[in-house]
């Protein structure tokens, strides 16, 4: 378990909220193995039918800890933490829903491509400057964006780093609905427990022919790792994380 990551059971509902506030819910190597660990867990236990994934007022994410990539793009170890969260996500057996306010950066957007439903606030904005910052998209977004959004949105969002308001996000396709800060959670576990209710095996049956073969999405994380590794090594990286920490001096 990890300080930062809370998790809860309500019911067949599991909670994983990520509560880091003072860092916006930048996510650390330790919190991503919480996380993984909470997925699979859930997935393997009978009683649980639905993961929520949740952030705290005015952060889903940050996205990954810069100063954790500053570790790697300056010759120190990554680790595959993100890995196992990415493909404990990407192989879930369990419908996932999240619930979105604030800021949700890198990963802090790609996270929910994995949720069956999303539930955003007016004031979210989802942004992913993987280019800006000398990196590549990752979490299987270079795949699953274009085919949930379209190539062109798609292209905005991870080529460009254009920042999706909820109300494109939800035009685009990228998530479901738009609900007010004081109804996101309710809203959330509303619908986790309708997928509770559901008979599991049908409803497996039928996520399971929703979300198609998901070798390919594995492969994809795989490669767009490999690439994402060798861009934090890069001048481009470097510099981009150097001006983030040095923005206030
Ligand atoms: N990694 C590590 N720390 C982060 C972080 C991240 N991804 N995002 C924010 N933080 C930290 C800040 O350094 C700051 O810490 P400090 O108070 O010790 O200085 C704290 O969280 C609050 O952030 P701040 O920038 O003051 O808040 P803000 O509301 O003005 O801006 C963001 C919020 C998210 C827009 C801004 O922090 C940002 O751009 N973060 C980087 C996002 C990013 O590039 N993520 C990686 C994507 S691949």
């Amino acid at each position: 378990m990890n300080e930062h990551i809370q998790i809860e059971r309500r019911g067949a509902i599991q909670s994983i909220r990520m509560n880091r506030p003072d860092k916006k819910n930048a996510i650390t190597r330790a919190m991503y193995a919480a996380m993984a660990e909470a997925l699979a867990a859930g997935d393997g236990d009978p009683d649980i039918c639905c993961h929520v994934i949740l952030g705290v007022p005015g952060a889903f994410s940050s996205g990954n800890d810069l100063a954790d990539f500053m570790t790697v793009a300056t010759g120190g170890e990554g680790g595959r933490e993100v890995y196992d969260f990415l493909l404990a996500l990407a192989k879930s057996q369990k419908p996932i829903v999240s619930g979105v306010d604030g800021i949700a950066v890198g990963i802090g957007t790609t996270i929910n491509l994995h949720c069956d439903l999303t539930f955003a606030t007016p004031r979210t904005e989802f942004r992913t400057p993987f280019v800006d910052l000398g990196l590549v998209p990752e979490a299987g977004s270079s795949l699953l964006a274009p085919a949930v959004i379209g190539r062109q949105q798609a292209f905005a969002l991870l080529g460009l780093g254009e920042g999706f308001t909820a109300e494109r996000a939800k035009e685009a396709g990228l998530i479901y609905a738009v609900v007010s800060e004081a109804e996101l959670e309710a809203a959330v576990f509303e619908a986790a427990e309708r997928i509770a209710s559901k008979p599991p095996e049908a409803l497996k049956i039928a996520r399971d022919f929703l979300l198609g073969d998901r070798a390919p999405l594995i492969a994809r994380i795989e490669e767009e790792g490999v690439q994402f590794r060798n861009r934090l090594k890069s001048d481009e990286a470097r510099n981009a994380f150097m001006a983030f920490m040095s923005r206030k001096k």
